[in-house]
């Protein structure tokens, strides 16, 4: 049976790219960033995940203002990474775990979910960063699912939407009849703004509480509506929602393997997790 080993979850920021492609992991403004991956690679050492599910925010490559799905999903046979600037060179394309997706796919609509599949998708940082922290080689030992959920055009699907899709997607991978080890990653957040008169907005205390609920209850952020949470965590700190997604693919309770903060990665809170079911 397939089975969820793990929760990841990380900031995308861009410039992370960047950094990595001129090798400033130990560069004073990178170090408390990057010093947060290597226990996470010990864990990915010992646990070897077949798969990775990840739920992430599309920044306009496949979706934008013309068309924007709620919640998608790709089934493709590969990704290729399309991200759109600091002219770093692109990465080695993702193989697709085609028979998962397409297994959640099925059981997302079948639980009610609105599914948008994506028979040909490409990738862009919020997915390609976390994939080159975990493995910095490139050389991907998993299969890929991604799930993106719309952070752009408001009203955003609710945080009690976004957590209950993270509960609808562990179901269907406990009904994946084959034994594959899933680590399910989240990124995005954690506070941030990139524009307007609040531009630069971080609210540390909210990150923390926020970080302190995905181990210690994790709905707590469900009590917020979109607008409520662009007041907290800034326009595009909303990405958290995509915290919310990975967080509800668990339904017990888990335990912290590591966890990171650091204020700030360009204009971002920058925060990382691994979470373990126990
Ligand atoms: C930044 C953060 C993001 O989440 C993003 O998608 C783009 C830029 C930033 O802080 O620079
Ligand atoms: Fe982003």
């Amino acid at each position: 049976m397939a089975k969820v080993v793990g929760i990841m979850t990380t900031s995308h920021v861009p410039l992370i790219g960047k950094a990595i492609h001129l090798g400033l992991q130990q560069d004073p403004y990178w170090k408390p960033f990057f010093d947060g991956f290597p226990p996470i690679r010990e864990w990915l050492e010992k646990v070897k995940p077949d798969v990775v599910l990840a739920c992430y925010n599309d920044h306009g490559l496949n979706f934008f203002l013309d068309k924007q799905p709620t919640f998608a999903i790709g089934t493709a046979a590969t990704y290729t990474s399309e991200d759109e600037g600091w002219g770093i060179p692109t990465m080695p394309e993702f193989p697709g775990a085609e028979d998962l997706s397409w297994h959640v796919r099925d059981s997302l609509v079948r639980d009610d979910f609105d599914m948008v599949t994506c028979q040909e998708m490409s990738v862009d940082h919020a997915f390609t960063i976390p994939m080159a922290l975990l493995w910095p080689d490139q050389k991907w030992p998993v299969k890929v699912v991604p799930v993106c959920v719309n952070t752009v055009i408001f009203p955003l699907p609710s945080a009690r939407r976004c957590y209950k899709l993270g509960e609808a997607i562990g179901r269907a991978i406990a009904n994946f009849p084959e034994d594959t080890k899933i680590l399910v990653i989240g990124t995005g957040g954690l506070s941030h703004q990139l524009e307007g008169e609040r531009a630069g907005f971080i609210n540390k205390e909210f990150d923390l509480q926020f970080m302190d609920s995905m181990v210690t209850d994790p709905q707590w952020a469900t009590q917020f509506s979109d607008l409520d949470l662009v007041e907290q965590t800034g326009n595009e700190g909303v990405e958290l929602l995509n915290w919310l997604v990975a967080r509800g693919t668990i339904p017990g309770p888990v335990r912290v393997v590591h966890s990171n903060l650091h204020i700030p990665i360009s204009n971002t809170a920058a925060a990382t997790m691994l979470l373990e079911p126990v």
